[in-house]
């Protein structure tokens, strides 16, 4: 039994059981031991699972498009913040930087960076990735300071939030209960009990369920007041920009679909494998679900943000101006074999709709109606907001 589990269980034995989301919280982060916060790298080919930024740099150099887009038509404000959650030791931002420096982007002079990264491993990472940097790279500004205008990214982040899990039962006064964690008196082993949600949380979880339709008997499926107070927040951290949320998930109801769903969506990740069992090695293993988008949309709204679009992670590349990078790689003095090869293999991940490609990429707007006018308008969409008007790959 490793620490983090005698802790849970320490907690177990004062509190009876636990939710699935304190068991995450514990898991992924408790202080020193936590899943994403010891010295051990989790993303990438030696690590748990693959993310689109480990794989190659080219969303990096997609999502600079846009950047470098919003701030132009916001008139060029300095400085302009790039705001990114779990950026891990920053890969995504690091290709997204090179890409500007490359086109000597004036962008590169205005920009501020802005991290919130769990593990104090991957910051120390980033901070030297940067500190390589002419001239040590933009300045990093620390989580509190004050909003600028900017762009908020946030890859694979909202699906790490801690949830709730509730399991379908018509006996029930709300028609669910909660999949809560306790030892088993037999057994002794970490498993699953159903009880009634903790009070303190109860009301926040059943209003975020309020538009569900009932589960049906034993179904199960995941609720995430974590994300929608992070999505409510997002507003908050930039005065005007874009907002950029990409993610595995569903809409509600799809997430919700008995036919296909009976058994939720959480999974633990371990060595590229995924397993359905949760509660084995706390700390060892990533915990994660579908992201809920009807419901992060509605909380970022509700936020303060406006709603730019919602496509894919395939039609984002598509249409975000990226030729010429993918031109640069397999003609033209820099291109070498093993670079086209590692590119063509990579958007074959990255674009087919049944893997990578089907990510959800959620953009809002933030800022009054004249950044929204500047931003949102149909006629001269923002690189990688546009439905693609060729084949995808
Ligand atoms: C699945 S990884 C994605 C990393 C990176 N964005 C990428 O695409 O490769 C999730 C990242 O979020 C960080 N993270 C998880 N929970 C967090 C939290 N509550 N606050 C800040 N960072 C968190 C983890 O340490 C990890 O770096």
């Amino acid at each position: 039994m490793n620490e983090i589990e005698r802790r849970i269980r320490d907690e177990l034995q004062r509190v009876g059981s636990m939710s699935f989301a304190r068991f995450m919280e514990r898991a992924l982060l408790e202080p020193e031991l936590g899943y994403y916060v010891t010295s051990t790298r989790r993303a990438g080919r030696g690590g748990d699972f693959m993310t689109a930024p480990e794989l190659h740099p080219i969303l990096g150099a997609a999502i600079a498009r846009l950047a470098a887009a919003t701030w132009d038509r916001l008139g060029r404000p300095a400085p302009f913040r790039w705001c990114e959650y779990g950026a891990g030791e920053g890969t995504l931002l690091l290709a997204a930087l090179e890409r500007l420096v490359r086109d000597q982007h004036p962008l590169v002079a205005a920009l501020q960076l802005q991290v919130d990264e769990a593990n104090p491993y991957r910051q120390a990472d980033l901070r030297s990735a940067l500190s390589a940097l002419p001239n040590g790279g933009p300045p990093l500004v620390d989580k509190g300071a004050p909003p600028t205008s900017g762009i908020i990214v946030a890859n694979e982040f909202a699906d790490a939030l801690p949830f709730h899990i509730v399991v379908g039962r018509a006996a029930e006064r709300l028609g669910f209960a909660e999949r809560r964690v306790a030892v088993d008196a037999v057994t002794q082993a970490l498993s699953w009990v159903e009880g009634p949600l903790d009070s303190e949380i109860a009301q926040e979880v059943t209003s975020l369920m309020a538009g569900w339709p009932p589960l049906v008997e034993g179904q199960l499926a995941e609720v995430s007041p974590a994300t929608a107070g992070w999505a409510r927040g997002l507003r908050g951290q930039i005065t005007e920009g874009v907002v950029l949320v990409l993610d595995y998930g569903r809409e509600g109801v799809a997430l919700r679909d008995p036919t296909s769903r009976m058994a939720g969506t959480a999974l633990s990740y371990q060595g590229h494998r995924a397993n359905p069992e949760l509660l084995g090695e706390p700390g060892s293993r990533d915990l994660t679900a579908h992201v809920d988008f009807t419901l992060l949309r509605a909380a970022a709204v509700a936020g303060g943000l406006r709603h730019l679009t919602s496509t894919t992670q395939a039609k984002f590349l598509a249409t975000a101006g990226v030729d010429d990078e993918i031109a640069r790689t397999r003609s033209g003095p820099a291109a070498t074999l093993e670079a086209a090869v590692a590119l063509r293999s990579a958007l074959a991940q990255l674009m087919d709709p049944r893997r990578m490609g089907g990510f959800a990429v959620e953009i809002f707007v933030a800022g009054d109606s004249h950044a929204a006018t500047a931003l949102m308008d149909p006629a001269l969409p923002l690189p990688g907001t546009a439905a693609p008007n060729r084949p995808l790959v």
